[in-house]
C-alpha cells in the first residue's frame, strides 16, 4: 500500500528506528526491494533519482510501483530522490505517482534554497505529498583540507532551526561526513556525530542520512572475484549506521550497495553459466542478491516487523 513519507518517518522517530530508502532503476530493482520489505515485514521507501527517470521514465517506474504497492500491505513510500530541477519536481508532484519528493537545493544560496523549498512544500502539501529538503553539502569528511572548510560545507546546526521553520519541510537531509558512491573513505569511516546530536537537539523534523552505503565485504569480494575493479571501495560501517540511528537519523539512503549487489550477481552468473543467454535467468540472479542486501539493511536499521 502506498503511503506518505511523513507517516512512516514519524512512527520510526517515535520508536527509534530508521526506514531504508532504496534507489531503483527498473523492474528488477523494484521487485527486489519490495520482496525484501515483505520478507522483513518492514515499511520501505522506493527512490528514483533524476538519472533513473531519464533512464526508465517517470510514468514507467511510477506505474510499476503503483501496481506492486496495490498487491501488498507493506507501507511503501514512492519518493523522488535529489530533485534539482524545479520543473521535474513539479512534474513529479503533479504526476499522481509520488507520495514524497526531495528537493535538493544544496547547491543554491541559503536564501534561494529556502525560497524554492518553501514553494515546493506549498505545492506538494496541497496533494498530501511529503517534502524532504537538503541543507549542507553531502561530501566526505576527508574531502576537506581544514576544519573551517569542513564547517562551511557540513550542515550548520544553527541554520537548521531557521531552515526548518521557514520552509515547513517534512524531512531534512543533513551533511555529517557521508558522500555518495562506493569510495567514501581512504582511512577509517568517520562521521561528525557531535554535529548530528546538535542538529537533533534543535529540531523535531525527521533527519535523513544520504550516502549511507556500507560496501558489504562479502558482496565486494564477489564483485572483485568476477572482475569488477572496485578494490579501494569503502563505505559507512554498520557500527556508524547504528550509532547514527540511535542519535536520531530516521531515513537512510542506499543506492551503491544495490548496484554492487546487482553487479556481483550478474557477473558471477555469467561466468559460471556462459551457455545461458536468457536475460530472465541472468537478471534474476542480480535481483536475488539485491533482495539479500536490502534485507540485511532493513535489519540493521531496525525496521523489521514494523510494517
Ligand atoms: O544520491 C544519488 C543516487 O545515488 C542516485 O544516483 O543520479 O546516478 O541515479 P544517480
Ligand atoms: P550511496 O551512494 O551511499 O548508496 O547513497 C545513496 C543516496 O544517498 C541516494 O540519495
Ligand atoms: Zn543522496
Amino acid at each position: 500500500m502506498l503511503t506518505s513519507l511523513s507517516s512512516v518517518l514519524q512512527k520510526a522517530q517515535k520508536n527509534h528506528y530508521a526506514v531504508g530508502a532504496f534507489n531503483v532503476n527498473n523492474l528488477e530493482f523494484i521487485k527486489a526491494v519490495v520482496e525484501a520489505a515483505e520478507a522483513e515485514h518492514s515499511p520501505v521507501i522506493i527512490s528514483t533519482s533524476e538519472g533513473a527517470i531519464d533512464y526508465a521514465g517517470m510514468e514507467e517506474l511510477g506505474t510499476i510501483v503503483q501496481i506492486v504497492s496495490k498487491r501488498t500491505n507493506i507501507p511503501i513510500v514512492f519518493h523522488l530522490d535529489h530533485g534539482k530541477k524545479m520543473d521535474l519536481v513539479i512534474d513529479a508532484i503533479e504526476s499522481g505517482f509520488y507520495t514524497s519528493i526531495m528537493f535538493d537545493g544544496s547547491t543554491l544560496s541559503y536564501e534561494k534554497n529556502i525560497k524554492q523549498t518553501k514553494e515546493l512544500v506549498k505545492l506538494a502539501h496541497k496533494k498530501k505529498i511529503s517534502v524532504e529538503a537538503e541543507l549542507g553539502a553531502i561530501a566526505g569528511i576527508e574531502d576537506f583540507v581544514s576544519i573551517k572548510e569542513r564547517d562551511a560545507h557540513l550542515t550548520s546546526p544553527e541554520q537548521v532551526v531557521d531552515f526548518v521553520k521557514q520552509t515547513g519541510c517534512d524531512a531534512l537531509a543533513i551533511a555529517i561526513g557521508t558522500s555518495h558512491g562506493a569510495f567514501k573513505f581512504k582511512q577509517d569511516c568517520r562521521l561528525d556525530f557531535k554535529r548530528l546530536q546538535e542538529i537533533r537537539r534543535g529540531v523535531n523534523v525527521p533527519l535523513v542520512l544520504h550516502g549511507a552505503s556500507g560496501v558489504p565485504k562479502t558482496v565486494k569480494h564477489q564483485c572483485l572475484q568476477y572482475g569488477c575493479k572496485i578494490e579501494q571501495a569503502k563505505g559507512v560501517s554498520d557500527v556508524s549506521i547504528k550509532k547514527a540511528v540511535k542519535l536520531g537519523i530516521t531515513k537512510v539512503n542506499i543506492d551503491t550497495d544495490l548496484r554492487i549487489a546487482f553487479d556481483a550477481g550478474i557477473r558471477s552468473f555469467l561466468q559460471e553459466y556462459p551457455e545461458i543467454i536468457d536475460p530472465r535467468q541472468i537478471m534474476t540472479h542480480g535481483k536475488e542478491l539485491i533482495t539479500k542486501v536490502v534485507r540485511q539493511k532493513i535489519r540493521l536499521f531496525g525496521s523489521s516487523k514494523r510494517a
